[in-house]
């Protein structure tokens, strides 16, 4: 009896221990704090977005919540975003970059949101073997701070080691083109997409976002019916709110979304842009899924589905009805929001804990709206072998006895001829200019005729220019059979009066890079309007569009440069990151330009008010060059560029003009390369592509029948080894792993004092018992045998380690938030980030 008695005590006691021990460990070891703030950033001019990074820990971490250490007086918004290495290892950056891959948005705050819980059961995984390493924090500060003060705003992440049973992740809704014309109402940004995944999604929580003139932004989940995931109120603090209705996205169902505008007031025009001149259209979905589950994208982008738009409930664009508290609260009073819940009127981001629901059967397929596809412009291109002559019986090619080197620019005229500007025996590397942009080999100008004009059956019949350039790129052939070029290396742009070699109008200073009415830096085309005016693309360095009166006057000059990204949206309208090419469409009254390194295309008026933004996700990164012609209604055919990333493919596009619509892509086999400029020949419908590496010309045959394609042709294919026909050394800046992670002190040392305490208790009263039962084992073998097995069960350490046992997250209302998962591949694109480039 009294050695039962004893048993029982010490197990008892022996259990409570454990049970605490365990619970310290969870809540000590297993969760930690990160602050990701801003490194002191002095903040200087409007609209400044500024960048940090912090490495993760090296372990697979769950983010639980994320609490704001900032204000809306000084931060305008905070983004933070996914990477596998940061673009810059500097303590912070002009966020023109955030990434050197592909990122992924992890939480978004503005407007005094307050601390946002995920769900029981839910994290946002990153660290470990996902794909995400390393967090950026981006900050928009609309105003510069006061001289000498130093910026630390940023976000505060609970993480714990412990697997959660489900991933959250968040998927973006944008509209990266609205124009808002000034004084109206109810002004639309429609954004529609087919949902691609390997599994359904549940969405709980939604987060909206756009500038002073957004009233409502309202997402819906649409099969056959549309079902509303959320409506919310861009001036409300812009945090995740719940979904109230069980709204369940399954694979191949539809997502729209809306927002509307009101410009009452304003007497302008508004466009989406960075600037909080400008507006936004962003419609946020966090969402728990199974952790195998796998999206295609992680956002939609533009309006894919516009038949679904047509239908939508009227119920999207009503206004909420006023809420005096929420609207207090987004412009509230300037405290800090480290103690949100002070300034917050109401826990608007607390929802009901989330009850898995078992993954609801398969829908019944609804009838889905066809995916826009034109019919009357398919297999519009075509190959066709031999430049030389096929065409013409099989000639042999004169023109073989000229050798090009890397082409920086090809041109057509009237009469079907082909003008190639090429850099001969130069190649574009790391030394070909200093820091400054002033080109380093100034005596030396290109030996090789860098004019080479073809005949349209690739017979050379013209060639000029030798001795006289030092960096080719852009070119030009007006309606007059001038030929006009820029050269990158002489900062200037030439014209060259039909058959002569002596140019008869200089732009820019020779080799001074600079910003001026006749200063260029890296100037990188030129287009002629058939009145004589002319656009010059002004280029590596500055970005900005310049038209001169057909005397060679400057008449205005537009654009800027797309110093902020948004990180989620577009940059801009009308800003620049590398205008590197331009086509001219005049019949539609329309300039457009590639915007390279921002992997768009924009178009402008004649008169450079911007109109058009075409944006496609299968752009990847850069858009080299761009052309127009008039066939089908207008036609831009243009070609992207090697992307960090790998994908998409280096390839070409023909867009519709009129709506911006992708209607096809194409390639040569076995695949361009290196692309830089394009151009179309309307007389004898082809398109040339001239290539870096290799150093060639591609011809394409357009074709309205379904010809038997595969065979791209070369004009000519240049002396130097394919190895050397690589532009620019892109020399990556290596990450250092100097990101400090800011864990707060205590918890990395307390935890381990305490553990270490508590440890020893139990071991010493595990000694006890061990001589305890010693002592009694001789005469209790049953007894103690029997006993032994029964509190072992009891003591399975598993039954505590399983999540939402015996411990408690810190979450003071088990409630909403949002966050990426990522086990996500890399290989999974993110639409959102293609609107991002800077
Ligand atoms: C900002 O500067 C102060 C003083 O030098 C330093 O203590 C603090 O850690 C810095 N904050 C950040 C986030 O780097
Ligand atoms: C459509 O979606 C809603 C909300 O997720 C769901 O309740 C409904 O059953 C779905 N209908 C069909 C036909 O799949
Ligand atoms: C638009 O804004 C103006 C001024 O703020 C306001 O008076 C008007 O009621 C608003 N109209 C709508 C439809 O929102
Ligand atoms: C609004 O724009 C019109 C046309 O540009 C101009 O005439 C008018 O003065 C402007 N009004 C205000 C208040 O700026
Ligand atoms: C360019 O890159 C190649 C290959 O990495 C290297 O061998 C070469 O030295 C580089 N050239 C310059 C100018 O940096």
């Amino acid at each position: 009896m009294t050695t039962m008695t004893l048993f029982r005590s010490v197990t008892l006691t022996l259990v409570v221990w454990i049970i605490f021990v365990c619970s310290v460990v969870k809540s000590q070891t297993l969760t930690q704090k990160l602050d990701l703030l801003m490194r002191n950033a002095s903040v200087t001019m409007n609209d400044e977005y500024l960048c940090s990074s912090y490495k993760l820990p090296a372990n697979d971490q769950y983010i639980v919540q994320y609490e704001a250490l900032a204000n809306a007086g000084t931060a305008h918004h905070i983004l933070l975003f996914g990477c596998d290495e940061p673009a810059s290892s500097e303590d912070y950056w002009h966020c023109g970059r955030l990434c050197k891959s592909q990122e992924q948005i992890l939480f978004a705050w503005a407007k005094n949101a307050p601390r946002l819980n995920l769900p029981k059961d839910v994290g946002f995984h990153v660290g470990g073997q996902t794909s995400i390493k390393y967090i950026v924090i981006q900050v928009h500060y609309v105003n510069p701070l006061p001289p000498g003060s130093l910026d630390t705003s940023g976000i505060r992440l609970s993480m714990t080691s412990l697997r959660q049973r489900y991933e959250a992740g968040i998927y973006l809704l944008l509209a990266y083109s609205v124009r808002i014309p000034s004084n109206s109402v109810n002004v639309f940004a429609d954004i529609s997409c087919q949902f691609k995944a390997s599994g359904p999604i549940y969405p709980f929580g939604f987060r909206t976002h756009a500038h002073s003139l957004g009233t409502v932004i309202s997402g819906y989940q649409v099969n056959n019916t549309y079902n509303l995931i959320g409506k919310g109120n861009p001036q409300w603090p812009q945090a995740f709110y719940p979904v109230e209705n069980k709204v369940v996205i399954q694979r191949d169902d539809y997502l729209v979304g809306r927002c509307t505008y009101n410009s009452t007031g304003r007497n302008r025009t508004t466009y989406i842009g960075a600037s909080h001149n400008d507006e936004m259209c962003n419609f946020y979905i966090m969402y728990y899924a199974d952790r195998n589950t796998r999206l295609q994208y992680h956002s939609c982008a533009g309006n894919n589905n516009p038949r679904l738009i047509q239908k939508l409930p009227a119920y999207s664009y009503q206004q909420l009805p006023p809420n005096p508290l929420l609207e207090m609260a987004a412009h509230g009073p300037s405290g800090h929001m480290g103690d949100p819940e002070g300034h917050s009127p109401s826990p608007i981001v607390t929802a009901a804990p989330v009850t898995m629901a078992p993954t609801p059967a398969p829908t019944q397929a609804p009838t889905k709206p066809t995916t826009r596809k034109p019919e009357t412009v398919t297999h519009l291109m075509d190959f066709e072998s031999d430049f030389g002559g096929s065409s013409s019986g099989g000639s042999p090619t004169p023109g073989s006895e000229v050798v090009i080197g890397q082409v920086g620019g090809v041109a057509t005229d009237k009469q079907g001829n082909v003008y190639v500007f090429h850099r001969g025996e130069r190649v574009w590397n790391g030394l070909s200019f200093d820091q400054y942009h002033v080109f380093q080999q100034k005596n030396r100008p290109i030996k090789a005729n860098c004019i080479v004009v073809y005949n349209s059956a690739g017979q050379v019949i013209r060639q000029f220019g030798k001795d006289m350039f030092f960096m080719p790129h852009g070119i030009s052939v007006d309606d007059k059979l001038n030929v006009w070029v820029t050269d990158v290396g002489l900062h200037q742009v030439m014209r060259f009066p039909p058959n002569s070699d002596q140019a008869d109008l200089v732009l820019g200073q020779r080799f001074q890079p600079g910003k001026g009415d006749n200063l260029f830096c890296k100037p990188t085309d030129v287009e002629v309007l058939s009145t004589g005016e002319f656009f010059i693309s002004d280029g590596y360095c500055n970005s900005r569009i310049l038209k001169y009166d057909k005397a060679g006057t400057l008449i205005r000059e537009f654009g800027s440069s797309s110093i902020a990204t948004f990180g989620t949206a577009e940059p801009g309208s009308g800003t620049f990151n590398v205008p590197h090419s331009m086509t001219l469409a005049e019949d539609k009254g329309l300039l457009c330009v590639a915007d390279r390194e921002n992997g768009r295309i924009q178009c402008f008026d004649l008169d450079g008010n911007f109109q058009l933004m075409i944006h496609s996700p299968e752009f990847g990164d850069r858009i080299f060059a761009v052309s127009y012609c008039r066939l089908h209604g207008g036609l831009l055919f243009a070609v992207n560029g090697p992307s960090l990333s790998g994908t998409p493919p280096v390839q070409g596009f023909i867009i519709d003009i009129n709506d911006g619509q992708l209607i096809e892509t194409w390639n040569a086999k076995p695949g361009l390369r290196q692309p830089h400029d394009i151009e179309v020949d309307p007389v004898n419908l082809r398109v040339y592509v001239g290539e870096l590496d290799p150093t060639k010309v591609w011809r394409f045959d357009m074709k309205a029948d379904d010809g038997t394609g595969g065979r791209g042709n070369i004009i000519h294919s240049g002396t130097t080894p394919s190895s050397s026909g690589t532009t620019i050394n892109a020399t990556f800046v290596e990450t250092q792993e100097t990101n400090k992670k800011s864990l707060t002190q205590e918890e990395e040392i307390m935890p381990a004092i305490i553990i270490g305490a508590l440890l020893v208790i139990p071991i010493i009263i595990i000694i006890v018992i061990v001589i305890v039962i010693r002592i009694y084992k001789k005469g209790q073998h049953d007894c103690c045998g029997r006993h032994r097995s029964r509190p072992r069960k009891k003591f399975n350490i598993g039954n505590f380690l399983t999540p939402h046992r015996g411990f408690d997250r810190l979450s003071q209302e088990g409630s909403d938030t949002e966050f990426d998962p990522l086990n996500d591949d890399s290989d999974e694109e993110e639409e959102y980030s293609i609107t991002r480039k800077a």
